[in-house]
């Protein structure tokens, strides 16, 4: 394989497939986020990742392949937008919808007639792939509604036992998940933004494309909660951070700030129990977003104080994930 497994030994990739071909869950990197991975065609070994993660079935899974070459076993219509799109984004952080192949059964469809596939961009997730020699279904590795891993760290301390083998590929280059574009329609469509933005998307294509629910800031009911941490999130403006925060903390709560990058330049000061000065790049605020609102739950944080980066660029993931952490949570 390529150089770029030199972290990974050979022996430790073939015992993962090892695992696979077993019906075991192998944890691994990509370059998003660290995926909880079985055989896309065992039905029982997808079965035990809906059930470590606590996921209903109804929630399908994406199903990870070693090539764009391989789409045609996986999809059973390939229409030419699919095609542009695997062949420039492939392997990378793009995640396609597109009509199954038979060979993908109904557990890891979730019984739909459609599924998602993608070709990550980690050279440890491509040796597994190539040494498995199948399609690796596998949904972020982290409990259901949760902050997504994006360490091996992160992995065992949320799943620990649960998981066959974790493989520490270090910690993942974009940090959050994939880009998902449902092309089974005419016009493809933006299901979830991601680590490929909007524009280079609609650069490939050639056309604007839309992204369902994205508009308005705070609409509340609109947004389950999701990628969350325990904390509460609560999102205001820019400007208002500070105040929000400290009127927290004067109550006597445990705050943690995720301190807009104008506001930190300015030198603010913020009376609160955990201050995180955001980067002023939405890629490595991207890269540090979720450890960012993991650390404040170490920390014992009851509430995370924030605001939403511009919508472009990867700051429209960024985004949806701060809007679903801040949304309404299921009664405890
Ligand atoms: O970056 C990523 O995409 C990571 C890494 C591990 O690849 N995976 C990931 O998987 O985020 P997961 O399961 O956390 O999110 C997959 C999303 C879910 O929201 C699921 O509903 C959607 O993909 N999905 C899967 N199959 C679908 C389908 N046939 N139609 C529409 N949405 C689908
Ligand atoms: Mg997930």
């Amino acid at each position: 394989m390529s150089a770029g497994t030199s972290t990974i030994p050979e022996a430790a990739i073939a015992e993962a497939a090892g695992v696979l071909r077993a019906s075991g869950l192998v944890a691994f990197p990509t370059e998003t986020v660290y995926g909880l991975g079985a055989n896309a065609e065992d039905a029982a070994a997808v079965g035990r990742v809906f059930a470590v993660k606590g996921r209903p079935p109804t929630h399908p899974l994406i199903v990870h392949i070693a090539r764009a070459d391989q789409l045609d076993d996986w999809a059973a219509d390939v229409p030419e937008p699919a095609r542009v799109l695997a062949e420039r984004f492939w392997p990378g952080p793009l995640t396609l919808v597109l009509r199954r192949s038979p060979r993908i059964p109904d557990a890891t469809t979730g019984g739909l007639e459609t599924a998602a596939i993608r070709v990550p961009n980690h050279p440890v997730a491509l040796a597994l792939l190539s040494a498995f020699g199948g399609g690796v279904a596998a949904p972020s590795a982290n409990r259901f509604g949760s902050v997504s891993p994006t360490t091996a760290a992160h992995v065992r301390a949320e799943l620990g036992d649960a998981v066959d083998l974790v493989l520490d590929g270090g910690p993942c280059a974009v940090g959050v998940e994939s880009t998902i574009v449902d092309v089974t329609g005419g016009e493809p469509t933006i299901l979830r933004p991601g680590g490929v933005t909007r524009e280079d998307l609609e650069a490939a294509l050639d056309r604007p494309l839309a992204v369902p629910g994205s508009s308005s800031i705070r609409v509340p009911g609109q947004h389950p909660s999701h990628y969350a941490p325990r904390a509460r999130v609560v999102l205001v403006a820019p400007d208002d951070v500070v105040v929000e925060a400290e009127r927290a903390h004067d109550r006597g709560e445990r705050v943690g700030v995720l301190l807009p990058p104008a506001v930190a330049g300015a030198g603010a000061e913020v009376k609160a129990h955990a201050v995180v000065a955001v980067p002023a790049s939405t890629a490595a605020y991207a890269h540090r977003l979720y450890g960012f609102l993991r650390e404040f739950d170490r920390e014992g944080c009851d509430l995370v104080v924030a605001s939403l980066p511009e919508e472009h660029g990867l700051g429209l993931a960024i985004a949806n994930r701060l809007r679903r952490a801040a949304g309404p949570r299921p009664p405890a």
